[in-house]
């Protein structure tokens, strides 16, 4: 019997292949980063032909380093950043442009426009999503504006769009084009009822039916691997985006239990069972998974564009940092942030605010701040923006949050995730398998091949690493979050 189950992660920082066993365990893992091209203030872009050339060689990395081959594996998955676009050549298999990446805000004054006098609230009824930069919809209508040509080749049929998802599976089958639902929800383009393409919308944004993928469960055989130097053919069986396959990976999946993700951005998913629930609170309503032919799972989730990528600019852009994990020990050399905020709106602020028009602020400097403080606001500023979400999902949902779930990157992160208790009020958990993403992957793929039989086997899997309670007072609580709701309403109106 083939013992384990591949799951290829394609994130917006880097590519990994990684093995789980029955148990869900690790058994080996490969990752790579990949070059983020900024050619211009506030655009984000990937080259796709990376994105695959990684991917190929994640496979091949994982597979030398455990010493297996592919019949002991019985399934793969695929999981990815979300809303990132790519158009391609469909008899070429040749990107006509880079990947534009969902943090990307070049489609701000599109947006608007596309608002028109109507105003957005069509979008969001047809599609659960606000009218925003962040989904795929105004990135393919961005290209096929812009690239010479591009427009008149897609309505005769001859371009293919697809997130990333679509663009790996293309690639790792040969010439499949298809997508999962979770994926196609992201795109501002699927009726979020009907879980099909909405043509009215895909009309309105400029968008020819003939270039979508077909819209498939997240839980089903697609095809086979066709990557040269893998043989037998592996099975591809499990498509989810990254958030939506955390929360499969958390075992969230009963009405009411949320996780929250912790990478270059934050997202908090709650799962809402078989009927999608309808934000009045700046969350987006979306797939949460789909198994096989059973009904679709909804959620409601909150999208934070910006909390590990501060690390990241700490490191990279200011120098302050050599690597991701030295922040934690810098801000430990300080008691608290000095009374400086740090607010990432580097694109914008998503979830629950919506302000395109919003850009970064350092507020509170005085002269006694030091790289202690802002190391330690840049934290700080992970938590606050999970608890604006919190209150919203606890204003849309009613449900009052007892305990959240927590994975993704910066969860070894001791300090922060303390802080975020603290400043929730509520224990904070980190399971023992944190890598919840690709495992989400790879329990979707493996249910759809029967190696994993039904959903209790995923709960079963599911242990707890970590708890953190809460210990801070309420109004100090509460003084330090009154600051951070100062210091976002400086980020408004930096747009033209
Ligand atoms: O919606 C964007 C999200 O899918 C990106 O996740 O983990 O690649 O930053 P990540």
């Amino acid at each position: 019997m083939t013992q384990y189950i591949a799951s290829i992660d394609q994130g917006t920082t880097s590519t990994r292949c990684m093995i789980f066993d029955h148990g869900g365990r690790v058994v080996g893992a490969a990752q790579k980063e990949h070059e983020q091209i900024f050619p211009k203030p506030g655009w984000v872009e990937h080259d796709p032909e990376e994105l695959w050339s990684n991917t190929r060689e994640m496979i091949a990395a994982v597979l030398a380093e455990t010493g297996l081959t592919a019949e002991d594996i019985a399934a793969a998955g695929i999981t990815n950043q979300r809303e990132t676009t790519v158009v391609w050549d469909r008899k070429t298999g040749k990107p006509v442009y880079n990947a534009i990446v969902w943090q990307d805000t070049r489609t701000d004054r599109l947006c608007t426009e596309l608002g028109g006098e109507q105003g957005s609230g069509r979008f969001r009824e047809a599609t659960g999503l606000p009218l925003s930069t962040y989904f795929s919809g105004p990135k393919a209508r961005w290209i096929l504006d812009n690239v010479d040509g591009a427009r008149e080749r897609a309505e005769a049929g001859e371009l293919c769009f697809g997130t990333i998802d679509s663009w790996i599976l293309w690639n790792l089958t040969g010439g499949l084009h298809l997508t999962d639902v979770t994926n196609a929800s992201r795109t501002l383009l699927m009726n979020i009822e009907t879980l099909d393409w909405d043509h009215e919308i895909c009309g309105a944004m400029g968008i020819p039916t003939s270039m979508l993928p077909e819209i498939r469960s997240s839980s089903e055989i697609y095809g086979d691997l066709a990557v040269s130097g893998i043989s037998p053919s592996i099975p591809v069986a499990g498509i989810l985006g990254d958030q939506q396959a955390a929360t499969f990976g958390q075992a969230c999946l009963s009405e009411g239990e949320a996780k929250n993700t912790y990478g270059t951005g934050n997202f908090l998913l709650l799962n809402t069972g078989t009927t999608p629930v309808r934000s009045e609170n700046g969350l987006l309503t979306t797939v949460c998974y789909k198994l096989g032919d059973n009904p679709a799972v909804y959620a409601l989730e909150g999208s934070v564009a910006v909390t590990g990528a501060l690390v990241q600019w700490l490191r990279d852009n200011l120098g302050i940092i050599q690597s991701a994990k030295d922040i934690e020990p810098l801000a430990k050399t300080v008691d608290d942030n000095g009374g400086a905020y740090i607010v990432p709106a580097f694109s914008g602020l998503f979830a629950p605010r919506w302000r395109p028009d919003a850009r970064g602020v350092i507020a509170g400097l005085t002269r006694f701040v030091n790289k202690g403080h802002l190391a330690r606001a840049a934290l700080e500023a992970t938590a606050y923006q999970t608890r604006e979400v919190i209150e919203a999902m606890r204003a849309d949902s009613g449900v009052e949050l007892s305990s959240l779930k927590v994975d993704g990157g910066m969860v070894v992160n001791e300090t922060l995730m303390q802080f975020q208790s603290d400043i929730l009020d509520v224990p904070v958990t980190r399971p023992v398998v944190n890598e919840t993403t690709a495992l989400g992957a790879a329990y979707a793929a493996g249910l759809a091949v029967g190696f994993w039989k039904s959903e209790d086997d995923i709960r079963r899997n599911w242990a707890e690493d970590k708890t953190w309670q809460p210990r801070m007072d309420e109004p100090e609580r509460e003084r330090l979050y009154a600051g951070w709701n100062r210091a976002v309403e400086r980020t408004y109106g930096w747009t033209d």
